[in-house]
């Protein structure tokens, strides 16, 4: 089960019946149990501990003083940083033993930070970035970067910024790097008496409108939306305070950032969106292109990337 492509290090003990893949390289101090699955091309550092029901990807870096529980499992291209923490016991006791483990999942080519924490069960979604130190408590979403304790979305890898609060030009409308996402200028009058912001249904939205819906209240740290619509169209305008969509057709990533009510964002189906960073007095009117239809989602990041093409 391991070839003599795999190096591994005179002072690392790897039991027999582990599984190692081609070029692995496996260092000092390290030990590995019997029921552990490694992939090929992997660098598993000094002193690192794995136990059994450990599966790990190919290409995986493990660095040094970092244990994988039974449970943990690292998908291809995963890196995780020195002294990064699994936990697989979400109420530990001394010598009471639960009856099973959780499984925690890192995905494709996720990163955890030098000495992050993970919680028991967790998933951290395709090509997140946990950083140094955070305490992970919740999923993570693809793309997503989390610091801080308890860790919070701060960010998403490779986001191109759209800042908001400037004025459109002549054309009242922008388009973005994401395929058809538009961001529009709605009219909007100002005099000593206040503003007001007018749609004309048919001419100011790109598509006819059969539903409108509402968004307030949402705590801060709440993010919204995270799927992707097989038809829906959707316009957003942030009615007072800001939020912040992030949009991603598979290859491109956009953040836009909504803070005047005269601002209004075009998202077109088959690009998945998440919303976060709500202000406080954040309100969202949301223009929809048809009836509400819980077929016509798609939650699943790994399916939306199928149905466009990416992986
Ligand atoms: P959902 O679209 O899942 O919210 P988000 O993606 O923004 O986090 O909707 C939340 C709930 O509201 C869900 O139970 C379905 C319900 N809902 C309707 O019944 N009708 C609607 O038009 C919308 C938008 C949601």
């Amino acid at each position: 089960m391991i070839d003599d492509t795999v190096f591994v290090h005179k002072m690392a003990v790897v039991e027999t019946g582990a599984t190692i893949g081609a070029n692995t390289r496996v260092w000092g101090f390290t030990h590995i149990l019997s029921g552990a699955r490694i992939g090929s091309d992997c660098n598993i550092c000094e002193q690192v501990f794995i136990e059994n029901a450990v599966q790990v990807g190919d290409r995986v870096t493990v660095k040094s003083g970092v244990q994988l529980w039974d449970g943990v499992r690292l998908d291809d291209d995963v890196f995780v940083g020195p002294n990064a923490t699994f936990t697989n016991d979400k109420f530990p006791r001394s010598k009471r033993f639960p009856n099973g483990y959780p499984v925690t999942r890192v995905k494709h080519g996720a990163s955890v930070g030098a000495n992050a924490t993970i919680l028991p069960g967790l998933t951290i979604g395709a090509d997140a970035m946990v950083g140094a130190g955070a305490v992970v408590t919740r999923d993570v979403p693809p793309k997503a970067i989390v610091a801080g304790n308890p860790a919070r979305i701060v960010g998403y890898v490779d986001a191109h910024f759209q800042p908001g609060g400037e004025p459109l030009g002549e054309t009242r409308r922008k388009a973005g790097r994401v395929a058809e996402v538009t961001l529009y200028e709605i009219k909007h009058v100002t005099d000593l008496r206040g503003d007001l912001t007018v749609t004309e249904l048919e001419r100011d939205i790109p598509f006819p409108v059969r539903r409108v819906f509402f968004i307030y209240n949402v705590p801060n740290e709440r993010i919204r939306g995270e799927h992707v619509h097989r038809q829906l169209h959707e316009f957003v305008v942030c009615l007072s305070g800001s939020v912040s969509i992030v949009v991603d057709d598979g290859a491109q990533r956009e953040e836009y950032v909504l803070d005047r009510p005269w601002l209004g964002l075009h998202l077109p189906p088959r690009v998945w969106r998440s919303l976060y960073k709500f202000s406080k007095d954040a309100v969202l009117a949301v223009y929809a292109s048809h009836e509400y239809d819980p077929g016509d989602y798609i939650r699943d990041y790994d399916e939306f990337l199928a149905m466009v093409g990416q992986r």
